[in-house]
């Protein structure tokens, strides 16, 4: 029998590696229809809610506002709660007043509980209550009957909830066969007897609604238990089976959902992760998005089908205001996006707009999730990165990277053994291109045991990691969390024994099919075995590493090949009794973080880690990078990584990169080249391909390709200060990285649907090569009143303006902004760690009025002791011909030996002489050249500590 499982093992895996690419089989994953709760909810349309808020139940303490509602069908009563949160933030609760057993509330997201707001009931009438929130600008209209919150800033609606009616809470029920009294203390003791499968620690889980529910004002009106049985009558309530996979449903229904619209809104973005554009689309004659983490084999473009990630954070945007909706929640989660403008041409729209016949461009946004409660926040901006900071504040920010990760990385499947690893990374050397890591795909562990070496390909680990550590490089192997049953295997031996994988619903083991063949699948949601994976990462338990050894969780949606859909069964159960249901779409950031926390352990809490992850929620910029998984080598999968990338920065995450020239099949040279073009200006920049694709290190296509990749390298080397210091206000004030131009420019509406161009901090503009055989691109400059700079060229743009760039195969497009000032390390070298003490360039980029500014960050690039205010972070400026430097954080102590080698000032005049002015009173001239045709200034040797106060003076 178990060899009869092995072989259909592995012929699951031979189907899965080796079918050549054609598409995604959409059959493997469900559509709305096919998922029981998605059609229930979607069946009911918009018109007066079936809820009412009991206006005299409204309660207010220190903290929060409640009320209950009540479903006028079913009579099952809610309870809401309103908290007024600092920072223009309004969170809001909806549960049952009385579940017949707690019902699931997301933990571990949340950085904190952010401190609460000044909450006030400021008026009534019959059917409304005014609350005011804060200093009073921002109010809540509740609305009696039929149940409706409107959101007021400034007098003005920004959005209201439930209008459209759609607010759906699933009440757990007993099941029909035994709905008595009986029931729900049956129901009581089935959860506990769940809940016993774990340790006695279990106890700690969270429960709270457990007690808090029962306490709440009115007593509700008797459950109609009528209408409750016609619902139980449809079907998938009870059990649900999709393909072979029966859904055993121990809880019944238990979906949640609720609408929002949005006046005044026509753009909206976020809710990563899908291959779609940057602007949403709306989904009325589609499938809803859909967020489920899941492994989708060779996943098709422009569609909201779910993919390996879920960030529920959506953003909506217009001239006058940024806000939030950030649905925390972690079931499979479906989400309508329907416009009263959609399909208008702008003609049309201008034209109405015109007549005066024009309604308000209204955005109606839906959720709808399988189970748990309602939890949302509202973040009302106003401004993008007002959202972001009020995002962060939740969430927490990106991880700053350890330095050597925002490098070139080398990576596929497989490189083969260490000899094929020490040719590669002589390779680079030879061929004079830069990189910094260099991977380790799944067959480097022994038999795909992870934390383990294949003895026969990689017997001496430590020799082959101390010859990249002479080098100052670093490589990253494989850990996936699915696990080879394998008694001999003590990863396995030590999970089972502490009892530590996720169970069936039935109390065994849950087991699925992966790489290793049959495998298990750590409880990751149980804190004390993320503890346990961690200290897993110390050098003396993972045999063969080294500290310039990192990681790659991949496969952690989780990926269970004869699961349904890929994945696990929802009634597979978790630490605490809780249903895989419940927690799915955060399985992936449990492994993150806890293998992100072994790398910081194993250094004694000294280091930073660098992990990267396929699966991902909110709150994975925490731990390190996520690339954007099995895309394929196909000039639209290129441009694809830009809107996929740009979505996820939006939603917190900025270190995304997909993999540089496709994973499957095979690029042609041309399409390898701009991607490589395209990736160094991502923030992760890593080549990966497909085991059965050819080789294609970059110095496989000829020489001129060789050339162009080491140059576009080169420049990502070149940038890295930059990079750096982005990351770093990324990780200090929730600045994304990669950011939509709209970020930059709010009120320019033709920015808000760009997605194939992007700002880089505030200070470049990046459209690269997309298309195959391109003689020309068509950029769009915005900023009225602004100019940009071909960092290549020099050339000077005015905008706004359309510019038709004519481009060559080795034209990265990329535009300085004029008014930035861009630090650089100018002088190649093998990697990020050989340019450590190398001398710095900055490019002044001067803007209409002769200005510019800009920031340099630097630390020791790998230690937690930028904490302790070893840093140096600068701030310079140039106006009426100074340039100084100054510090933007004076507590930074850090000291470095780095030091100013050129001044290149774009735009400017010609000086007649160049003055140096030192803090300790010095005078020194300084050498320089000017360059008529291009206006380029290059000032030599100013010579001075980066670190160092100075002004440098133009006559
Ligand atoms: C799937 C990942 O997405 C891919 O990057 C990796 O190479 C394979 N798994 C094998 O580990």
């Amino acid at each position: 029998m178990a060899t009869r499982r092995w072989f259909l093992g592995l012929a699951l895996i031979f189907c899965v590696c080796l079918i050549p690419a054609l598409s995604v089989d959409k059959t493997n994953f469900k559509t709305c229809e096919q998922s029981s709760f998605c059609r229930r909810q979607r069946s009911l349309e918009p018109g007066p809610s079936q809820y009412r808020a009991l206006l005299g139940s409204a309660k207010l303490t220190a903290d929060k506002f409640e009320i209950q509602l009540i479903n006028d069908k079913t009579k099952v009563p809610l309870l809401l709660e309103v908290f007024g949160l600092h920072g223009n933030m309004t969170r809001i609760k909806i549960n049952e007043l009385k579940p017949l057993k707690p019902r699931y509330e997301v933990i571990d997201v949340l950085v904190g509980t952010p401190a609460s707001e000044n909450l006030q009931v400021t008026g009534q009438d019959d059917n409304t209550l005014e609350l005011s929130l804060g200093d009073g600008g921002q109010k809540l209209l509740v609305t009696g009957s039929p149940f409706r919150l409107d959101v007021l800033s400034d007098q003005e609606l920004v959005l209201s909830v439930n209008s459209r009616g759609l607010l759906y809470f699933e009440h757990l029920r007993a099941r029909k066969d035994t709905l008595s009294a009986k029931v729900s203390s049956a129901v009581g003791n089935m959860w506990h007897k769940v809940k016993n499968l774990f340790s006695s620690d279990s106890e700690k889980t969270n429960t709270a609604s457990e007690n808090d529910n029962q306490s709440a004002g009115e007593e509700p009106e008797t459950v109609n238990e009528e209408e409750t049985k016609k619902e139980e009558d449809e079907a998938g309530m009870w059990e649900e089976t999709f393909k072979t996979h029966t859904d055993s449903k121990p809880s019944g229904p238990s979906s949640v959902g609720l609408d929002f619209s949005l006046p005044g809104f026509e753009h909206v973005y976020g809710i990563p992760e899908h291959a779609d554009n940057l602007r949403l689309r709306t989904t009325e004659s589609t499938d809803p998005y859909r967020l489920y983490n899941l492994d989708v084999f060779q996943y098709e473009l422009y569609n909201t089908m779910a993919l390996y990630g879920a960030v529920p954070l959506l953003l909506a945007h217009n001239i006058h205001r940024t806000l939030g909706i950030f649905w925390l929640n972690a079931a499979e989660t479906w989400v309508d996006i329907s416009s009263n403008t959609a399909g208008k041409t702008l003609f049309g729209k201008m034209l109405q707009y015109m007549q005066g016949g024009g309604e308000t461009p209204q955005t109606d946004v839906r959720w709808m999730s399988e189970s748990g409660i309602i939890d949302f926040f509202l973040l009302l901006g106003p401004s993008p990165t007002a959202v972001f900071k009020q995002y962060a504040s939740l969430t927490g920010t990106q991880a700053l990277p350890p330095y050597f990760s925002i490098g070139y990385h080398q990576c596929r499947w497989n490189y083969n053994d260490e000899d094929d690893v020490r040719n590669v990374d002589a390779s680079f050397d030879e061929h004079d291109i830069p990189y910094d890591v260099i991977w380790l795909d799944i067959e480097h562990a022994d038999g795909k045991r992870y934390f383990t070496w294949d003895p026969h390909k990689f017997p001496t680990p430590k020799n082959m990691l101390t010859g990249l550590k002479e080098k100052r490089r670093k490589m990253v192997a494989i850990v996936d969390p699915h696990i080879k049953i394998d008694s001999a295997y003590r990863i396995h031996s030590e999970i089972r024994s502490r009892n530590y994988y996720v169970k069936t619903k039935d109390g065994s083991d849950y087991e699925g099919w992966c790489w290793p063949g049959s495998a298990a699948y750590p409880d990751f949601t149980n804190p004390e075995m993320r503890a346990w994976w961690s200290s897993m990462f110390s050098y003396d338990q993972y045999e063969g590493s080294m500290d310039n050894l990192f990681v790659w969780n991949d496969m952690n949606e989780p990926s269970v090949f004869n699961g349904p859909e890929v994945t696990m069964h929802k009634d597979a159960v978790h630490w605490g009794g809780w249903e895989h249901r419940d927690i799915h779409n955060m399985y992936g950031l449990y492994v993150h973080q806890a293998t992100a926390e072994g790398l910081i352990h194993r250094s004694g809490g000294k280091e930073r880690p660098f992990v990267l992850t396929r699966a991902f929620f909110a709150g994975s910029q925490r731990y390190g990078a996520v690339w954007t998984g099995d895309n394929a080598a196909d000039w639209e999968h290129l441009k694809i990584s830009i809107p996929m990338c740009l979505s996820l920065a939006l939603a917190g995450i900025s270190f995304c990169g997909a993999d540089v020239g496709g994973f499957f099949k095979n690029p042609e040279t041309e399409l390898l080249v701009r991607w490589y073009q395209a990736g160094a200006y991502q923030p992760f920049f890593r080549a990966h391909a497909h085991l059965d694709t050819p080789r294609r290190e970059p110095w496989l296509h000829g020489q001129t390709n060789t050339d162009i990749i080491r140059e576009a390298i080169q420049q990502r080397y070149a940038l890295l200060p930059f990079w750096y210091t982005l990351f770093y206000n990324a990780h200090r004030d929730a600045e994304p990285v990669m950011r939509p131009l709209w970020v930059e420019f709010p009120e320019d509406m033709s920015t808000f649907a760009i997605d194939d161009q992007y700002m880089l901090g505030s200070a470049l503009l990046v459209h690269p090569v997309t298309e195959a055989n391109a003689r020309e691109v068509h950029i769009y400059l915005p900023g009225i009143g602004e100019v940009w700079y071909d960092v290549h060229t020099y050339q000077k743009y005015k905008a706004p303006q359309k510019l038709y760039q004519p481009v060559t195969s080795s034209t990265i497009p990329v535009y300085q902004r004029g008014g930035s000032i861009i630090p650089r390390k100018d002088r190649p070298r093998r990697s990020s760690d050989c340019m450590q003490s190398d001398p710095f360039t900055l490019y002044v980029a001067l803007d209409l009025q002769g200005e510019a500014q800009g920031q340099l960050y630097l630390d020791d690039g790998h230690s937690f002791n930028y904490q302790q205010n070893e840093f140096v972070y600068r701030k310079f400026n140039y106006s009426h011909g100074q340039l100084t430097s100054s510090s933007l954080d004076p507590q930074g102590t850090f000291e470095t030996s780095e030091w100013l080698e050129r001044v290149i000032i774009i735009g400017s005049s010609k000086p007649n002489s160049i003055t140096l002015h030192q803090p300790d009173g010095s005078e020194t001239q300084l050498e320089f050249e000017y360059n008529s045709q291009t206006s380029v200034l290059t000032v030599r040797k100013p010579g001075v500590n980066i670190a160092s106060d100075f002004t440098m003076s133009l006559r």
